[in-house]
């Protein structure tokens, strides 16, 4: 299986699910979409709309809607839960006191509810992205939002391909891709948690920039991090 394309991964998803989506961030994940929309029509595709993104990814979410003729599903935060959060932390505590309660009312939360009614998705996690990610296979149980009574299938096409590979895709095949890209953002999340880089730094050294890269993991992939 590890040597798979990841043209093989998603057709073997696709073609083993009806209950499928992609999980996209806005960012050179849309590889994952183009290869999709190459192999089928219904192409189901979500993202995690935390109220915090940067403008030009909500512009590009809405281009690639446009430019493949798919839904794209935005899941907002509850928003009672939200509105507490908010309410007793501020808008910016995650600087203060790390990122994992903020993104699990903005982000968990929601990709719960959603993986609930889902019998597998598809990430573009790729194992060059962090010390965290180095085993990720290109399919698994999601032992994180499986339960005892429904069991939840991740596929990680990209798992065994480089940045480079990614990039190679998107020009080969004139994909488009966020704006920010071309400003310094290498690895995109939420707006106040991402920031350029430079060309010697890290892929992910943009993100969460004040938390240590072996716990740079927000939850949507907490298996990666409690699982080994
Ligand atoms: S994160 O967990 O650190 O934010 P990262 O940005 O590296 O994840 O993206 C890895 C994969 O997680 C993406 O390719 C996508 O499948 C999923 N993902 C991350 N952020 C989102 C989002 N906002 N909405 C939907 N999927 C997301
Ligand atoms: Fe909140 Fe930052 Fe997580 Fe986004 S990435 S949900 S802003 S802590």
């Amino acid at each position: 299986m590890s040597t798979n394309q990841p043209q093989d991964i998603v057709k073997l998803a696709l073609d083993s699910h009806d209950n499928i989506a992609i999980s996209f961030s806005g960012a050179e994940d849309v590889v994952l979409i183009d290869i999709a929309c190459n192999l089928a029509e219904d192409v189901r595709v979500f993202s995690l709309d935390t109220g915090r993104l940067h403008p030009e990814t909500y512009q590009y979410i809405e281009k690639v809607r446009d430019y493949y003729g798919i839904e794209i599903e935005l899941l907002s935060p509850n928003s009672q839960d939200l509105n507490q959060f908010v309410k007793q932390k501020g808008l910016y505590s995650f600087y203060a006191d790390g990122h994992q309660e903020c993104c699990a009312v903005r982000k968990i939360a929601p990709l719960r509810q959603h993986l609930a009614d889902l019998d597998a998705w598809i990430t573009g996690q790729r194992k060059d992205q962090s010390p965290t990610r180095s085993d990720v296979p290109q399919q698994q149980k999601d032992t994180a939002f499986s339960t005892t009574a429904h069991t939840v299938t991740k596929y990680n096409p990209l798992a065994n391909w480089s940045a480079a590979q990614v990039w190679q895709y998107i020009r080969e095949n004139d994909v488009p891709y966020n704006k920010l890209h071309d400003q310094g953002y290498n690895s995109i999340g939420c707006e106040p948690c991402t920031r350029a880089i430079s060309p010697h730094q890290h892929e992910r050294a943009g993100r969460w920039w004040w938390e240590e890269s072996t716990k740079k993991e927000c939850g949507l992939h907490m298996i990666n991090v409690v699982e080994t």
